[in-house]
């Protein structure tokens, strides 16, 4: 057995095994939504959270779970235990099943379901110590962005600027305005005080955005949820990024410009160590 499995529909398969229908909506048209979930030691985080927000995207795009949340949760976990890697990312994505082209939903057609474990994809330790870049970039993205839908096109073309520009991250701004990274929310700090994008539609409502404040608030750092425009980022003490699997990364330098100190700054470095101790309990 391999280090990925896959769960389709109710059958399990090795990765190079696995196969959905040439017809399936979400290859022709993006028409689903997704989580990604880690482990630490084994265990998923968030997974009640992670599974809240999948049955919300799915209702956003008038799409149910085919079964109850904590069933796909428990699905999960069996694969988990199947491939027995501590250091896991499980993918669920969820598509309006599989039936000839045509744009309105089909009718009597089941939806396809994907549960995925395979190792994390770690992010280089050295990374965080040292700190990252990003660019700014539009956001080139539709009004829904608080839905974690598969249309993930111009965060796609986000990220690969980024990478073309030697970047970790692209930073979006709409309006003038950062809404998020194109894969990760955006933080800053300014005055000590812990700044982040409102989460209405412009943004992701994130999990590692959501247990941040909430541990930024229990070690009594203030935090405003408001909006960020972007001059604030070249002006804010640190930046920083929040996503699952690459946690909390420093933002040193932006669009060619250093930010802060140029290095890792002390609330991010708190809110890592407390990030850290909920999720691995060290
Ligand atoms: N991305 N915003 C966007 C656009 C994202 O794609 C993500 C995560 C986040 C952070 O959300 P969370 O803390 O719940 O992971 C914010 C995942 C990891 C991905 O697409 O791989």
């Amino acid at each position: 057995m391999g280090d990925s499995l896959v769960w389709i529909n109710g059958h399990v398969t090795d990765i190079e095994a696995a196969t959905v229908s040439l017809e399936d909506r979400g290859f022709v048209f993006g028409d689903g939504v997704y989580e990604v979930v880690r482990t630490y030691g084994g265990k998923p985080f968030a997974m009640d959270a992670h599974m809240a927000r999948f049955e919300r995207s799915a209702a956003g795009i008038e799409l149910s779970l085919p079964m109850g949340a904590s069933e796909i949760a428990a699905v999960a976990l069996d694969l988990l235990a199947r491939v027995g890697i501590p250091e896991a990312e499980l993918y669920f994505q969820l598509t309006r099943g599989a039936a000839r082209r045509y744009h309105p939903f089909p009718e009597g057609v089941p939806a396809t379901l994907v549960v995925w474990a395979r190792p994390l994809r770690q992010t280089d330790p050295a990374l965080r110590d040292q700190g990252v870049t990003a660019i700014t970039h539009p956001d080139e993205r539709w009004a829904r962005c608080d839905l974690k839908t598969i249309c993930l096109l111009p965060n796609v073309l986000a990220k690969e600027h980024a990478r073309r520009a030697g970047a970790f991250e692209a930073i979006l701004v709409r309006d003038g305005l950062v809404t998020e990274g194109a894969g990760s929310n955006v933080a800053i700090v300014k005055d000590g005080t812990l700044i982040t994008p409102v989460a209405d539609r412009r943004i992701l409502p994130g999990i590692t955005r959501a247990v941040v404040i909430d541990l930024a608030r229990e070690l009594g750092i203030p935090v405003a949820e408001r909006d960020v425009p972007v001059a604030e980022l070249f002006e804010a003490d640190e930046v920083f990024t929040l996503a699952t699997t690459a946690e909390i990364m420093p933002i040193v330098g932006i669009d060619n410009t250093p930010i802060g100190l140029g290095a890792p700054g002390p609330v991010m470095t708190r809110l890592y160590k407390a990030l850290r101790r909920l999720a691995t309990g060290t």
